[in-house]
């Protein structure tokens, strides 16, 4: 989805805004442009294609000044083309803007204008934006009443950050509902604006996250937050953690290989100061949680989209076999528009890495209204999934820049995991025996995540001979049925192969037909509960022609023996299996991609945090 990056202070605003652009390459665009206050007049930049066009243009033709704005377009509303590049400018000139977000009302309001004589210069739905603004101040209004009366006009969900030449000395950002959020950078004498925190993680970590219907004034010498009413609000600084070196390659030819092999790390600071070792106990005290809350649930519904929905159908089987509480996982966009069940104790349980997934968010509000307790498992700091829950468990991974997740997937099944110790333990389902083996198990993770890592080079072979295939089918069971799903999707997402996870128990109700010698099957058959069940599986793919890759557990000799490749985990308590089964499958779509030279980090049609429905 598109990026935003403002700044205003004393440097030269081309450099910072071109970089702060660059560390949002992740999330996925088409286009990019930037726009420059030079000696008084706006100065723009934009084209279709990558950012190296732009620093071409910049290179060709530079601007300089100390106020300025840029974008990366995901194109939604005309194809990526120079002319619908953002930012935007007004007719008179004087007006520039960059957006993020769907004007649903563009049509009508596009009418509206052209009937007032405004000629319209490009086909986005951006362009009546900066156009009601140039409405606004050609009144003789202020930027700031300008800004706040177009803003009126538009339905959706938006983040809108503008500059007029008029009012140099600042920019103004709003953010309208949930297209992503708007983050104002608190610098030393200098202030910065953007969509992601990464883009300016390495000038300051004070940030001040916008909420929906608020306007962010922003001069170099600070920032007034105002109600989109024109009210002016309190605000926070809050000091964000993230180290701005997370978000670089480093030594890695890609952000994912990085991400894979951060996962020991990342699983290490998830358990680090939650969990008590000595009396057996999780503490997770952002949950919120009391006894009497925990045993007032009755059900729980998980919500989440994509990888993120994975880790939740983890979490049924973690939570269901440790607190007996019913769980019904539920992809976002279907919640969002069913009608579910849902009442006051009820717990809905959104996981999302960026805390900013338009259905997600839309499914959390439905709960919000439906007066169920809302908890989110969160990555990004002060995302507005994390503001609007009751109580939250924020994943200590650090940026995910990478657009396929790899260690925003495994840190949620170990939150998921200790959520539901806690809420067995608070209940009372949970006997101090296991609750204290439960709890022991936790100290294996990182070193057991460790030794899959180190089995890298035994998955590129595995890579090789798969890099031609045009289809594949993963097969898993139980509480490794989801790593499957999650396997597959890390497939088709960056090497553009068919894949498809699948309940294995259900292969012979259909996709057994799909098996010959040209569609591997792999298997996921670690030693859990399910183990003899997917150890037939495989004998029934081999009768059937297929070529097996099992995932196995280290030393299962009975499954090497009937299967044609083996990816080797070591042994795992089961119900934490899933975090060490799913590190091979990562490591395979990571190599099988990079064997196929694709653009693994930025792969085709997708955006790092998905902010439109
Ligand atoms: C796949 C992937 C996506 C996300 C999904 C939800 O690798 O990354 O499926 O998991 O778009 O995103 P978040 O977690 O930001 O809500």
């Amino acid at each position: 989805m598109c990026g935003i990056v403002g700044y205003v202070g004393p440097r030269d605003a081309t450099p910072i805004i071109l970089s702060g652009l660059k560390r949002l390459e992740y999330r996925g665009y088409d286009s990019a442009g930037l726009a420059v206050l030079e000696n008084g007049h706006i100065e723009l930049r934009r084209d279709a294609g990558k950012l190296e066009r732009l620093a071409t243009l910049v290179e060709q033709s530079p601007l300089h000044g100390h106020v300025g704005i840029g974008h990366t377009r995901w194109a939604t509303h005309g194809e990526p083309s120079a002319r619908n590049a953002h930012p935007h400018l007004g007719g008179t000139g004087e007006v520039v803007l960059v957006h993020n977000g769907i004007v649903e009302n563009f049509l009508e309001l596009r009418e509206e204008l052209n009937a007032e004589g405004v000629e319209f210069r490009s086909d986005t739905d951006t362009e009546v934006i900066v156009q009601l603004v140039d409405r606004y101040l050609s009144m003789e209004m202020g930027l700031v009443e300008a800004s706040r009366r177009a803003l009126s006009h538009i339905k959706g969900a938006h983040g809108v950050v503008i500059l007029s030449s008029r009012e140099p000395d600042k920019i103004v950002a709003a953010r309208i509902g949930n297209a992503g959020g708007v983050v104002v950078g608190v610098g030393e004498g200098e202030m910065f604006v953007a969509s992601d925190m990464p883009a300016i993680l390495e000038h300051t970590r004070k940030m001040v996250f916008l909420e929906s219907q608020q306007m962010a004034v922003v001069r170099r010498t600070g920032v007034e937050v105002q109600s989109l009413a024109g009210e002016q609000l309190d605000y926070e600084i809050h000091n964000v953690a993230w180290d701005p070196v997370s978000a670089e390659k480093g030594e890695y030819r890609h952000f994912m290989e990085k991400e894979i092999h951060e996962q020991v790390r990342s699983l290490t600071d998830t358990i680090a100061g939650r969990v008590d070792f000595d009396e057996g106990r999780i503490r997770l005290p952002q949950l919120n949680l009391t006894p009497e809350l925990a045993q007032r649930i009755r059900k729980i519904f998980i919500t989440a989209c994509g990888t993120a929905g994975h880790a939740g159908m983890v979490g049924k089987v973690l939570i269901e076999s440790i607190t007996r509480i019913p769980v019904e996982v539920d992809i976002a966009s279907e919640f969002r528009y069913r009608d579910p069940i849902v009442d006051e104790d009820m717990l809905v349980l959104a996981i999302s890495q960026s805390g900013e997934t338009a259905d997600t968010l839309a499914a959390m509000d439905l709960a919000r209204r439906k007066g169920a307790l809302l908890w989110s498992i969160v990555n990004v700091i002060g995302s507005q999934a994390m503001r609007i829950s009751d109580g939250y468990i924020s994943m200590q991974t650090g940026p995910e820049i990478g657009v396929a997740s790899t260690k925003a997937y495994t840190a949620p099944l170990v939150d998921l995991y200790m959520l539901a110790v806690l809420l067995g333990d608070m209940r009372g389902t949970l006997e101090a025996a296991e609750r204290r083996r439960l709890v022991a198990d936790l100290r294996l993770v990182p070193d057991l995540v460790g030794r899959c890592l180190d089995r890298e080079a035994e998955v590129e072979v595995v890579a090789a001979s798969m890099k031609e295939v045009s289809h594949c089918l993963y097969l898993g069971r139980g509480i490794n049925m989801p790593t499957a799903y999650e396997g597959a999707l890390k497939l088709k997402e960056i090497s553009y192969i068919h894949a498809e996870g699948y309940p294995a128990g259900e292969m012979k109700h259909g996709p057994i037909a799909l098996i010959d010698q040209d569609m591997p099957v792999v298997v996921i058959a670690p030693r859990d509960p399910w183990y003899e069940k997917m150890f037939s599986q495989i004998e029934q793919a081999k009768a059937r022609g297929g070529k097996v890759i099992a995932l196995a557990s280290e030393g299962d000799q009975l499954i090497a023996g009937v299967s044609d490749q083996v990816l080797w985990v070591p042994e795992t308590p089961w119900r934490l299996s899933p975090v060490t089964t799913v590190i091979p499958l990562q490591m395979l779509a990571y190599h099988i991609a990079a064997l196929r030279g694709l653009d693994v980090d930025q792969p085709r049609n997708l955006a790092k945090s998905v902010t439109v429905e």
